[in-house]
């Protein structure tokens, strides 16, 4: 079959092409035909030896997938032929992959296969951050960065979806739009973000703020949240990895919670399939359907890539190796 690997971690320009063996399924895999795969920020942080997994070299990268089964486990739910989207960690940009049972998820007919491979890890994600995490009620108020992004525009449509309103903060008219059209009441760029957010929210605040961006703009986040808000701290995309002063933690009563949903699941079996259960029906009445940004073939898996380490992707940018 045909795979994308990192041979050395030197970023996306140094992925290679190579043709490599179908996987071999370890007792409780299950084999995908992959039909897509999507393009998440830790297939970036590990092409270049960043991320918190460091794989032996080469490796192939990419996290999650759909496609159609191809062998499973005896007993499991799904069976040759089902049209599945799965988190396999590694291993996504290929003609053929192997998941964990656990994290197989069959697909409503009418969800497509290139929506499903947009949703295992963004999706999931954003499911444990705003319902497990930030303990999310209708009504409250969200403030999500990076919004136009994968967890972006996942949080801004799980958080409509279940009742809230949403502030969106993203750094383009193209990328404002792109969260609008996923929920989004409002949409504000980031320089100016503390005093519209007061302005909008009547100099409450708001209960929760979704943050994979970090950076300088950790501070004013802590400032836009009202009396027992939430600051969820989910990536660093914007660079450094803020620190807190406690003192405006009680001063306010707000709380910053860390997320960190593959050091959850992987240590709570079964929790991946109970996040399924509440998510098949928002998925299958189209609730939830990520956004999905640029296509690319698998031999393109570099500029995928790119568009995320450039700052350019909108929505959910995805491989497709079939
Ligand atoms: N904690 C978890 O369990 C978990 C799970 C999945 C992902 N993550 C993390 O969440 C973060 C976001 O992932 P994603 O897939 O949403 O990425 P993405 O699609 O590339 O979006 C990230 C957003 O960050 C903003 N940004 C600000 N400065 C940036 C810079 N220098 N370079 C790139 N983007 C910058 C951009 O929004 P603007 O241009 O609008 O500012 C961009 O849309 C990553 O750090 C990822 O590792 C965490």
């Amino acid at each position: 079959m045909q795979a994308v690997q990192v041979h050395e971690l030197g970023g996306p320009s140094a992925l290679r092409l190579v043709e490599l063996p179908e996987p071999e399924p370890g007792p409780d895999q299950v084999v995908i035909e992959v039909h897509a795969a999507g393009v998440t920020f830790p297939d970036l942080l590990l092409s270049r030896g960043e991320y918190q997994i460091k794989p032996e070299l080469p490796f192939v990268p990419g996290s999650e997938v759909a496609g159609v089964v191809r062998s499973a486990p005896p007993g499991a739910a799904v069976r040759p032929g089902d049209r599945v989207a799965a988190f396999c960690g590694l291993g996504g940009f290929a003609e053929v992959a192997a998941a964990p049972l656990e994290a197989v998820f069959p697909l409503p007919a009418q969800v497509s296969l290139a929506t499903g491979a947009a949703l295992p890890m963004n999706t999931f994600t954003v499911h444990f951050a705003l319902t497990r995490r930030g303990r999310l009620r209708a009504g409250e108020t969200v403030l999500v960065h990076g919004a136009a992004g994968g967890v972006g525009t996942a949080a801004v449509q799980l958080a409509s979806a279940l009742g809230a309103t949403v502030i969106a903060v993203a750094s383009s008219d193209e990328k404002r739009q792109a969260a609008k059209e996923v929920g989004a009441q409002h949409v504000i760029a980031p320089d100016n973000f503390l005093a519209e957010t007061r302005e909008l929210t009547g100099g409450r605040g708001v209960a929760m703020v979704v943050d994979p961006v970090g950076g300088d703009r950790f501070t004013d986040s802590l400032r836009a949240l009202s009396v027992e808000g939430r600051l969820l701290v989910l990536g660093f995309t914007g660079g450094e990895i803020p620190t807190v002063k406690m003192n405006r933690l009680l001063l306010n009563n707000i709380d910053v919670v860390g997320v960190g949903w593959g050091a959850f699941w992987t240590r709570q079996p079964g929790y991946l399939q109970q996040q399924w259960a509440e998510l098949a029906p928002l998925v299958a009445d189209g609730r939830i359907a990520p956004p999905l940004g640029r296509r690319f073939p698998l031999h393109e898996t570099r500029e995928a890539l790119m568009q995320l380490e450039h700052r350019q992707a909108i929505g959910q940018v995805l491989v497709e190796p079939r």
